[in-house]
C-alpha cells in the first residue's frame, strides 16, 4: 500500500505503480470508473494512482468531493492538459480552457445564454416547439420498433443550435445528420481504450488509431461552424442580439484593437464547438436512459402517465407544471443519478498545493472527482445500485433533492448548461410520456431489458429498439 515513489508522506495512498506504465494494467480500460470504485473500497476516499506517466488523485464519496469542489473551489478549479483535447482547442474555449481566458469566456457565455433566455420563457417556447417536432418523428414510426437515440439527439441538439445560430435545423437535413453522427462517433471514440492510451502516451500520435478519427470529426465540426460564421457575418450589424454567434462576433469587433483580448476568432470557434458538443449528447443520452427505464419498469411508467394526466391532461406541458409533479421530477432525477452519464466527471487540476482530509496534494495534480462514488454513496442513498424514484421523495410523496446529487458537478467548473438541460429533460420527457407509452419490441420481455451502458466519454445505454404507442389523450 505504501508507495515509495511518492516523496511526501502525506501524499494519498494507492497501488504500487510500475515504471513507465504506472497502474494501467490493473485498470479496466473500457470501464475505468469501476476499477476506481474498487480502489475506493481498498484505499479510502482520497487515493492516488498512476495512469501511464501521469500521477492522478481520485476523490470519492459526497463529503470528499464536496469539500474539494465547493469548500476549496478555487484550489480545484483548473483543468489538466489532455493530449486529445489539447489537439482540438489548444487550451481555448470553455471545457478545456485555462486561467483568465477560461474565466472571461465562461462568464461571458453564461451572461449571453441568460440574455438569450436560458432558464426563461423564451427557451421554454423553443423546447416546446422542438418537442412537437420530436413527437412527429415518433408518430412516423407507426408503433414499429425504432432507435430512439437518433431523433432525441436531433431534438436536444436543435436547442443549443438555435441558441448558437438563431435557427433550428430540419431533422432530414443531410448536413445536420452528418454533424450528429460525427459528434456521436467522436464521443464514443474519445472514451475508447486506444484514445485513453494516447492521452497517457501522446508520443504514439503518428501511429494509426482512433485519435485521428476524433480529430477528423472535430475538424469537420469546426469547418461547419466556420461556414456559419461567414454567413452570419454578412448579415451582422452592431446591434444584433439574435444569437450567441452574433453577440460574440460583435464583441470581436469591439476588441479588435486589443491584441491581448481573449475575444478572438479561434476562441469563438472553440467555444461554439464546445457548446454544441457539450449540449447535445449529454441531454439526449439522459433521455434515452429515461425511455429505456420506463420500458423496463411499466409500473413506474404508469405512475408517470397518471401524474401527467392529472396535472397537465391534454394541455401543453410547461415548466411551471414541474412543482406539481413530484413523481415525474423524482423519476428524472433518479434517471440522472442511476445512469450517471459522466461517472468520472471531467478532470480537474489543483491551482496550488492543497490539504484535503489530512492529505497533501501538490499544485498541478490531475484530479478525478469520481461522480460515480457520489451517486452510489451508501451513506446517502438507500438502494444505490437500484433504480428507485423513492430516493427523491419523502414519506408524503413530496419531491426532495438528495444532497449527493451532482450530475452537473459542482463548484467553479459546474456545467454551464445545467439550467438549460434541466428544462430540456423535463419538457421533452413529459411531452413524450403525455403522447406515448413505451414498450420493448415484440418477443422481448421487460425483465430481460439490460440497463447497462455502451461505454465512451458519456455513458449512453446499450442501443435497444423501442416501440412508442400513441396514448389516446384528447391532445
Ligand atoms: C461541463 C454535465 C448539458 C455545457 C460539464 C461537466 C459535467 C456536465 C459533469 C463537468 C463539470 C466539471 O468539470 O466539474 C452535463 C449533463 C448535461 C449537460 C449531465 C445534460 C444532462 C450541457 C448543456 C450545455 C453544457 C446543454 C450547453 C450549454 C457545458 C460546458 C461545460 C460543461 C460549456 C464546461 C464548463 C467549464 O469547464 O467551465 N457538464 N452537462 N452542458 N457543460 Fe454540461
Amino acid at each position: 500500500i505504501l508507495n515509495l515513489s511518492k516523496t511526501n508522506k502525506n501524499y494519498p495512498p494507492g497501488p504500487w505503480p510500475l515504471p513507465l506504465v504506472g497502474n494501467i494494467f490493473s485498470l479496466n480500460m473500457k470501464r475505468p470508473y469501476q476499477t476506481l470504485m474498487e480502489l475506493n473500497e481498498k484505499y479510502g476516499s482520497v487515493f492516488s494512482i498512476q495512469m501511464g506517466l501521469r500521477k492522478v488523485v481520485v476523490l470519492c464519496g459526497y463529503e470528499t468531493v464536496k469539500e474539494a469542489l465547493i469548500s476549496q473551489a478555487d484550489q480545484f478549479a483548473e483543468r489538466p492538459d489532455i493530449p486529445i483535447f489539447w489537439q482540438i482547442t489548444k487550451g481555448n474555449g470553455i471545457i478545456f480552457g485555462h486561467g483568465d481566458s477560461w474565466k472571461t469566456i465562461r462568464r461571458f457565455t453564461l451572461t449571453v445564454l441568460r440574455d438569450l433566455g436560458m432558464g426563461k420563457k423564451n427557451i421554454e417556447e423553443k423546447i416546446i416547439e422542438e418537442s412537437e417536432h420530436l413527437v412527429k418523428q415518433f408518430e412516423k414510426q407507426n408503433g414499429q420498433p425504432f432507435q430512439t437515440t437518433i431523433p432525441l439527439n436531433a431534438a436536444t441538439s436543435n436547442i443549443i443550435v438555435s441558441l448558437l445560430m438563431g435557427k433550428r435545423m430540419e431533422y432530414e437535413d443531410e448536413i445536420f445528420q452528418r454533424l450528429l453522427i460525427m459528434n456521436n462517433e467522436s464521443f464514443t471514440l474519445t472514451g475508447s481504450p486506444f484514445v485513453q492510451l494516447y492521452n497517457m502516451y501522446p508520443m504514439i500520435h503518428p501511429l494509426p488509431g482512433a485519435h485521428h478519427k476524433v480529430l477528423q470529426c472535430q475538424d469537420n465540426l469546426k469547418a461547419f461552424f466556420r461556414k456559419i460564421f461567414i454567413q452570419q457575418r454578412e448579415l451582422l450589424d452592431e446591434n444584433d442580439k439574435r444569437c450567441y454567434i452574433d453577440i460574440f462576433m460583435n464583441k470581436l469587433e469591439e476588441e479588435k484593437s486589443n491584441p491581448s483580448s481573449y475575444f478572438h476568432e479561434w476562441n469563438l470557434l472553440c467555444t461554439v464547438t464546445n457548446l454544441f458538443v457539450a449540449g447535445t449528447e449529454t441531454s439526449s443520452s439522459t433521455l434515452s436512459w429515461a425511455l429505456l427505464i420506463m420500458t423496463k419498469y411499466p409500473h413506474i411508467q404508469k405512475k408517470v402517465h397518471e401524474e401527467i394526466d392529472n396535472v397537465i391532461g391534454g394541455s401543453t406541458p410547461r415548466i411551471h407544471h414541474r412543482q406539481m409533479m413530484p413523481f415525474t421530477d423524482a423519476v428524472i432525477h433518479e434517471t440522472q443519478r442511476f445512469a450517471d452519464i459522466i461517472p468520472m466527471n471531467l478532470p480537474h487540476e489543483t491551482t496550488t498545493d492543497v490539504n484535503l482530509k489530512g492529505y497533501f496534494i501538490p499544485k498541478g495534480t490531475y484530479i478525478i472527482p469520481l461522480l460515480r462514488s457520489v451517486h452510489r454513496d451508501k451513506n446517502h442513498w438507500k438502494n444505490p445500485d437500484e433504480f428507485d424514484p423513492q430516493h427523491f421523495l419523502n414519506e408524503e410523496g413530496k419531491f426532495v433533492k438528495g444532497e449527493a446529487f451532482m450530475p452537473f458537478s459542482a463548484g467553479r467548473r459546474v456545467c454551464v448548461g445545467e439550467t438549460l438541460a434541466r428544462m430540456e429533460l423535463f419538457l421533452f420527457f413529459t411531452f413524450l410520456l403525455q403522447r406515448f407509452s413505451f414498450h420493448p419490441p415484440a418477443g422481448v420481455k421487460e425483465e430481460d431489458i439490460e440497463l447497462s451502458s455502451r461505454g465512451g466519454l458519456t455513458l449512453a445505454p446499450l442501443p435497444l429498439l423501442l416501440r412508442a404507442l400513441p396514448r389516446h389523450t384528447n391532445t
